[in-house]
């Protein structure tokens, strides 16, 4: 048998897995603090879910999705990201009857069957925000600030990112323009990649994100949806752009960065680090997204959201040098002279844990000196060592790992001494 995990995923060890608990507390504690409340959406859905709402032309719907019929001869698909399952659910449930609004946020595997790479997962981790029925251009701003304010929470220097904004318009200016790339595709067909020829039809905007170098050249010569923008696109994005001013944010304009779904209109982001991660060096991203829910047969619902990659962004914590908190694995070790006080080992040990602190036993009838050893491994600031007889007399001895003080306390005090002790 084959005992390595698939191709492009990776098993959560415990200082990755800590890692992941960290950022989503640390998400959990930020998030909340702006008002958003928490999803779980289905690992999968329907297809249709992501072909209609991300759409059948990008890459994540053409190459990346892994997708498969179950038992009942229905086309399911795991999910490659999360904000096409929110507004479905949020149309299933009805979360944002006309006039209101939520605010959700969510973590989890997302798939996308890509060719992995250092930071390019088949299997990553998510960690996103949507706000549906808000259509004003300071809940863009708000959505901004707040992917920026989380990756300065986790330790990430302000130095090392670099925040890119764009707008993609609207289906107001977006056609029109469209139209002009795709017309811009067809009369350089000869300098471009047979991927861009195709892309004419398909999804001409997506030409922007080619890496091909010779395409790259052409497209930096294209015209810019920036300068097709109708008059309420380009209000909505200069009013985005001064409300970051407003709060000292520093950004920079791409306007050539279109983002890999269909979905967006209007504002799209992300966050990209200087360091550590080559040429998969975008942390975050997200954008607006106003006719989605419509796409799904729902009423008019603007949108909004980002998400970040977790292995990116714990990469970007590393090449920053920062260091997850690791919490203690044992305040107290309780310590076994002979096998006669065992009983009272497993007793006092379960007293102190129900006391909240964080003690450690031995289960396998280890020596006193390994048991020492064991505790020095734990890192663990006091030991308790059991006797019988000290037990005779009803108490325990507690030694100071680091002053190598011993006392002898009575069993009945020996929660409130540890306490005392530990501060
Ligand atoms: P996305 O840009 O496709 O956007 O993904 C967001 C983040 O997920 C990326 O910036 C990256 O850090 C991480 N990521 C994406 N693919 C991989 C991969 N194969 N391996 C490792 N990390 C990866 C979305 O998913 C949108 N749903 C964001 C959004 C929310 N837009 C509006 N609301």
């Amino acid at each position: 048998m084959n005992v390595r995990a698939p191709k492009g995923t990776a098993d959560m060890l415990p200082d990755v897995a800590r890692a992941w608990e960290y950022l989503t507390r640390t998400a959990q504690d930020l998030f909340s603090r702006y008002g958003y409340e928490p999803i779980y959406t289905p690992l999968f859905e329907n297809t249709e879910v992501f072909t209609r709402g991300i759409g059948e032309a990008t890459d994540i719907v053409s190459k990346e999705m892994y997708t498969f019929l179950d038992k009942g001869d229905r086309s399911l698909t795991l999910r490659p990201e999360g904000t096409a399952s929110v507004v479905r659910a949020a149309l299933e449930h009805s979360l944002v009857p006309q006039g209101s609004s939520a605010k959700l946020y969510y973590s989890g595997p997302m798939f996308r069957y890509e060719r992995p790479q250092k930071g390019r997962m088949r299997q990553f981790w998510q960690i996103g925000v949507e706000v549906l029925g808000v259509a004003g251009p300071s809940a863009d701003a708000e959505v901004i600030v707040l992917l920026v304010r989380f990756f300065e929470a986790v330790g990430i220097p302000a130095a090392s990112m670099r925040l890119l904004v764009n707008s993609m318009g609207d289906e107001a200016c977006r056609p029109a323009y469209r139209e002009r790339i795709s017309a811009y595709i067809r009369d350089h067909g000869e300098q471009l990649c047979e991927e861009c020829n195709r892309r004419a039809v398909t999804n001409p905007l997506r030409a922007f994100d080619c890496k091909n170098p010779a395409c790259v050249a052409v497209m930096a010569e294209a015209p810019l949806l920036r300068d097709s923008l109708c008059e309420e696109c380009s209000a909505h994005y200069s009013t985005v752009k001064a409300h970051l001013d407003r709060l000292g944010i520093a950004y920079e304009e791409a306007p050539r960065l279109v983002r890999g779904l269909d979905y967006y209109t209007r504002t799209v982001f992300e966050v990209q680090v200087t360091e550590g991660l080559g040429s998969q060096n975008a942390i975050g991203g997200g954008g607006r997204y106003d006719r989605l829910m419509q796409e799904y047969g729902g009423p008019p619902t603007p949108g909004l959201g980002f998400a970040l990659g977790f292995e990116r962004t714990l990469l970007a914590m590393e090449a920053a040098g920062v260091s997850v908190p690791a919490p203690a694995r044992a305040d107290v070790y309780v310590a076994r002279v002979d096998d006669s006080v065992s009983e009272s080992v497993f007793t006092m040990t379960a007293a102190l844990r129900d006391a909240g602190v964080v003690a450690e036993l031995d289960h396998q009838a280890r020596s006193l000196k390994s048991q020492f050893k064991q505790a020095d491994r734990l890192a663990a600031r006091l030991v308790v060592i059991v006797g019988p007889d000290e037990l005779a007399v009803g108490e325990v001895t507690l030694r100071d790992m680091t002053s190598k003080d011993e006392s002898r306390v009575a069993i009945g005090e020996l929660v409130n001494a540890v306490r005392s002790r530990l501060g």
